[in-house]
């Protein structure tokens, strides 16, 4: 039987495709979603993947939703933490709640989840944990402070967990996708993705979630066990790191 993978967020955008492309893979896929019912419906009619809704920004949601895919599926062997929302404002406009909102959602529902996965990977011996960052964690982007510091928070608990894990098998990394045709990139306002990010992008288009997904995959595989603590950057060559 295949590995159980776990995807946070893994009912849309990015996640979709992280999640497909896991199941094609062989793995037990477990997708996480928060807000929209229809989507993870759909998505679990489409695919016979189980979905789990719980706000991954919450430790006390985490907890009982990993007790409960480990029951239903077995132990998480390959965690995807992908969760992500934006709140994009000037720093100067940025309301407080935006500011926690997107450090909950996208940089503590990675400790909450990893953490809830980590005993059970030290005493496997095994783990992959792959976290999805941005481009604009490793550049910085205007109207970004949020996110921008969130994404970045991720390189930082990479690489700390990744000399953690290594002993014990556990392979920590992230990925850091540039703009991605997603609906979350579909909203930024369109004269700013025409004039201002477009023109930057060198392959002069924006990326495909299977893009992406593609990588985690790549990591994910028990042939990957010497990489960790990397960042693979998919930005169609905007950032150079
Ligand atoms: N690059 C360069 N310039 C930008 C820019 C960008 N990404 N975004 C905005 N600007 C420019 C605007 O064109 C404008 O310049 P001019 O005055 O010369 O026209 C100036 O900054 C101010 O912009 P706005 O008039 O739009 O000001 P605002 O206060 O209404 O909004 C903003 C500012 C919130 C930054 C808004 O422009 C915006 O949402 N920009 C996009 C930010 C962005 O790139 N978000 C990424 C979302 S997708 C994602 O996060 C996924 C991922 O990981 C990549």
């Amino acid at each position: 039987m295949g590995r159980v993978a776990v995807v946070t967020g893994g009912t849309r955008g990015i996640g979709h495709a992280i999640s497909i492309a896991l199941q094609r893979k062989g793995y037990r896929v477990a997708a996480s979603y928060h807000g929209n019912d229809e989507a993870a419906r759909q998505f679990q009619a489409e695919t016979g993947i189980p979905v789990y809704k719980f706000d991954a920004g919450d430790w006390a949601q985490c907890e009982k939703a990993v007790a409960q895919i480990t029951r239903d599926v077995g132990p998480i062997e390959v965690l995807v933490n992908n969760a992500g929302i934006t709140r994009d404002g000037m720093l100067h406009r940025m309301t407080k709640e935006n500011w926690d909102a997107v450090i909950r959602t996208n940089l503590d529902s990675v400790f909450n989840m990893t953490r809830l996965v980590i005993d059970s990977m030290r005493a496997r011996s095994f783990g992959r944990i792959i976290s999805i960052s941005s481009i604009n964690g490793r550049k910085g982007q205007m109207g970004q402070a949020n996110y921008s510091a969130a994404k970045a928070g991720l390189l930082g608990f990479t690489k700390a967990v990744a000399q953690e894990g290594a002993a014990k098998g556990i392979t920590v990394n992230v990925i850091a996708p540039g703009y991605i045709a997603t609906e979350m990139v579909m909203a930024v306002p369109k004269d700013v993705l025409e004039t201002k990010i477009l023109p930057q992008i060198p392959v002069g288009r924006l990326g495909q979630a299977e893009e992406i997904a593609r990588c985690v995959a790549f990591l994910a595989a028990d042939d990957a066990g010497f990489i960790t603590g990397a960042c693979l950057d998919a930005n169609g060559g905007q950032y150079m790191a």
